[in-house]
């Protein structure tokens, strides 16, 4: 971009939460910046939908600061009008395919490479997702401009609806776990910059944990800087993990009762479980066998209009499965939230057939625990 080339198409990103889509648009931004000092470097502007509620507002984010109203308002772009009448007229309307803006937009890329980012993307009201995708076509058509769209896995769908041929068009990246050398570099390097060292079997159990799930990662790399701090450690070894362990787990708990309660509030649970259930034997699934699972498992009273489909996106909107680019196969979407409905659910089950008469008690003050079937 920076040698003024157009990309060939806009970037999407998607995968379940906690993946790090975030963080790596920020290193996105990170090295974009690293050209800062030439006169052609890259501009970036980030945002998320909560400010890009109108056009206006889309505006504002695309076009720099300094450029755009001063070219209108010194009636550059509006030769033959009075530029203060055109220049408010055009401020007030500020509509998506505003031809002046547009073409303001297209001067400040061929000067500096705008790329803009937009992280929960799947948050976008509709309309101004597709005006903000009209924009970043016709400006791509003619300098150098980067859409990139960071989201859940709801993200594709939802951009589906939005612009039936978008998702097609772009390059679309699945952002999934780490593989494991990454994962030991993603514990090892902060500690040992800060003189901590972590011996091997120890990293490795740490490794294994995290099941290679940054968000997890974190937890653990959290705990154990904690604990080198408070002890004053050089060395960690598994004498420590097991303390760390113990504050990870609860983290963990916590994160996993959230999303389970979620999919009971919505009604999904019994789906969830029978969808966990077939995951046990494979690390991926079919559509077709997905929507069978949920026929059979549908909420009972959720309404006739919505469709089984729809379900099945509101479990991927909810990470329990993803559809990760380039693949028809699902997989299960953040690790061991599975496991974790299934043992919850085999708790449950066994608590009543051990209190047949019983009406059961609700266990640390939460009281959906009738999982239905
Ligand atoms: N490559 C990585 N290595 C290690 N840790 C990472 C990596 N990427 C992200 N993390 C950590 O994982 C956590 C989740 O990252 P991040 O917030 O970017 O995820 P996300 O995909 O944007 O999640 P959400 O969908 O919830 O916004 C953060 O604590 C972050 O520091
Ligand atoms: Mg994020």
């Amino acid at each position: 971009m920076a040698d003024g080339d157009s990309p060939a198409a806009d970037m999407v990103m998607y995968g379940p939460r906690g993946m790090g889509k975030t963080v790596l648009l920020n290193w996105l931004v990170d090295e974009a910046k690293r050209g800062e000092a030439n006169d052609n470097s890259i501009r970036t502007s980030s945002a998320t939908p909560n400010q890009l509620k109108n056009p206006a507002e889309i505006w504002g984010f695309l076009l720099s600061d300094e450029g755009w109203k001063e070219k209108l308002l010194s009636g550059e772009t509006t030769a033959g009008f009075d530029a203060k009448v055109f220049f408010a007229k055009t401020w007030k309307e500020k509509s998506p395919t505003n031809k002046i803006l547009l073409n303001t937009l297209i001067s400040e890329c061929k000067k500096n490479p705008l790329v803009f980012l937009l992280d929960e993307a799947h948050k976008m009201e509709p309309e101004q997702c597709l005006a903000l995708l009209n924009i970043s076509q016709q400006v791509q058509n003619e300098a150098p401009f980067l859409l990139v769209l960071a989201g859940t896995p709801g993200l594709s769908h939802f951009l589906t609806t939005v612009n039936a041929s978008f998702v097609e068009r772009s390059d679309v990246i699945g952002i999934g776990r780490l593989d494991a050398q990454a994962t030991a570099d993603a514990i090892v390097k902060p500690l040992n910059e800060h003189g901590i060292e972590i011996d091997d079997t120890t990293l490795a159990q740490v490794v294994e944990d995290s099941q290679h799930y940054p968000y997890f990662i974190q937890l653990w790399g959290a705990a154990l800087w904690d604990l080198a701090k408070e002890k004053d450690l050089q060395k960690l070894t598994s004498q420590e993990i097991t303390e760390a362990e113990t504050k990870v787990e609860n983290r963990r708990l916590n994160f996993y009762e959230k999303r389970r309660k979620t999919l009971s509030d919505l009604g999904l649970l019994p789906a969830a479980v029978a969808i966990a259930t077939i995951f046990q034997d494979t690390e991926t699934t079919t559509m077709d066998t997905l929507i069978d699972v949920i026929a059979d498992n549908s909420p009972v009273d959720s309404p006739a209009t919505q469709s089984v489909n729809e379900h099945l996106q509101t479990i991927i909107r909810h990470e329990f499965i993803w559809n990760p680019p380039d693949t028809d196969l699902y997989e299960a979407g953040i690790p061991s939230l599975m496991k974790y409905v299934l043992d919850r659910q085999r708790e449950h089950v066994q608590e009543r057939s051990s209190k047949p008469n019983q009406e059961i008690p609700a266990k640390n003050g939460n009281s959906d625990l009738d999982l239905g079937p």
